[in-house]
């Protein structure tokens, strides 16, 4: 990863021509990541996003033993393979300085519980938007028979009679369909002896690529993408026989999307799916946003002011709380008044301030924001809270008088791999400073 500066610098611009890429799915390609622990031998993904959360999860990988290697970039500009080299004997530890960087490491510990019978993994941090507990996952790795405590901040898992001993598959019903905690509980049922049922799972795409890439290393796998899964566990997963594409990333396309939105124009963004985001395409339509399907992705144009539209976010195919940065950014100057229900995390409507300084009019109460449209936005040196928001306050920025200067532009850099520069080719005036 290049160094760049920790500020973007966005002045007004559009509206956007040309093509951009969606890339490879960040929340898709760490658990393809972590399910690699659950094979010896020499695995490879394709399209695997360089970003920084894929870094982090390469160092929790080489911290459990395993050897993670990019190639070199594609002929089109595109990401080299990752080659991900898992040995016999794992290490089956995820230190506190690379899980409180990202969240998302918790996933080795499904893999490594069912493949090591131990994992000490310490408890997440990671983007801080309200408390994110991990009371789901552990219920349904307990439900296979893994027993926990936390000892000094880890979560110290372990399963009864190890080695001889095996986790046992069991109906699982979650009490709300956890992304990770679907993850987590398909990739240690792979390996569990007998049937694991997972009720209430999650149907997000990205859960789907993984069961697919996990039935491609021998798993039995059935019903991914809906709220009933089965998995008839095997004894033994082996490395899919070619490289594994990751499914694309739907936030980014939606990112791209609202750029359009907030700048005018007509973009074409390469690998985008629109059956992947159902929901959220129905109301860009309502908002003033062209989406068509192109022979090589999605084709978004809009021109003129965007319409005001209500919007609550759900557990897929809902629309997803990771576009809502993006709809409430559009909502700040479009026609009308909009209200925005979050019913994932209590504290994610943290970049409302930061909207604020740029001159929205945004009144947030419980988990409703009230956002009554202005014509302009007024350019504001303005923080990144995370990544989500961060990018929405860079997309911001397009649409405000003046210069936006967006500080702590590192967690941006978390999931997009140059959003500067993806921006510029499109003709916004973004740079990093
Ligand atoms: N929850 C619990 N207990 C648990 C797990 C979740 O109470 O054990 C609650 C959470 O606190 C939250 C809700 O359930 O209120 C949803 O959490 P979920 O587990 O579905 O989210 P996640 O798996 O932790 C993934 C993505 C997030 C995305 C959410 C929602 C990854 C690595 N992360 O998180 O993506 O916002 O699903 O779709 O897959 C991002 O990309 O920036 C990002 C945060």
């Amino acid at each position: 990863m290049s160094r760049r500066g920790d500020h973007f610098v966005v002045r007004p611009g559009g509206p956007l021509h040309g093509t951009a890429r969606a890339g490879g799915a960040k929340n898709s390609a760490l658990k393809l990541m972590a399910a690699c622990l659950l094979a010896e031998g020499r695995h490879r993904l394709a399209g695997v996003p360089r970003i920084v959360d894929v870094e982090i999860m390469a160092q929790v990988l080489g911290a459990i033993g395993v050897r993670v290697e990019r190639l070199p970039d594609a002929a089109d500009g595109g990401p080299g393979d990752l080659v991900i080299d898992t040995p016999a004997t794992l290490v089956p530890e995820a230190p506190y300085e690379l899980v409180e960087k990202m969240r998302a490491s918790v996933v080795v510990l499904g893999p490594l519980l069912t493949r090591a019978g131990r994992a000490s993994v310490s408890l997440p941090g990671g983007d801080d938007f309200g408390s994110r507990p991990i009371d789901i996952h552990l219920h349904g790795l307990s439900m296979l028979g893994a027993s926990f405590e936390t000892v000094h901040g880890n979560i110290e898992g372990r399963v009864p009679g190890w080695p001889g001993g095996r986790l046992v598959g069991q109906r699982v019903v979650f009490e709300y369909p956890s992304h990770t905690a679907t993850d987590n509980v398909l990739m240690a049922a792979a390996l569990a002896k007998g049937t694991t049922v997972i009720e209430n799972a999650a149907r997000e795409p990205e859960v789907s690529d993984l069961a697919a890439f996990l039935v491609r290393m021998g798993a039995s796998i059935r019903g991914a993408g809906t709220s009933h899964i089965e998995v008839d566990g095997v004894d033994e997963l082996h490395p899919a026989p070619d490289a594994h594409r990751v499914v694309p990333d739907r936030v980014v396309a939606a990112t791209l999307l609202a750029a359009v939105g907030l700048a005018g124009g007509d973009v074409v963004i390469e690998d985008a799916r629109a059956d992947h985001m159902d929901m959220l395409l129905r109301k860009l339509e309502e908002i003033g946003i062209t989406v068509a399907q192109a022979p090589e992705g999605l084709r978004a144009s809009a021109a003129g002011r965007l319409h005001s539209v209500d919007v609550a976010t759900l557990p897929y195919p809902g629309v997803a709380t990771d576009y809502k940065p993006f709809i409430v950014t559009m909502l700040s100057v479009a026609d009308g008044v909009g209200i925005v229900t979050e019913n994932l995390f209590s504290g994610r409507f943290r970049y409302v301030d930061e909207l604020r300084r740029m001159g929205a009019d945004i009144r947030t109460e419980g988990h409703h924001a009230v956002v009554r449209g202005v014509a302009r936005l007024s350019g504001a040196p303005v923080r990144a809270p995370d990544l989500r928001a961060g990018a929405s306050l860079v997309l911001a920025g397009l649409a405000a008088d003046g210069e936006t200067v967006v500080s702590a532009a590192r967690h941006v850099d978390r999931g997009y791999e140059d959003l500067a520069t993806t921006l510029r080719a499109l003709g916004a005036d973004v740079e990093r400073a």
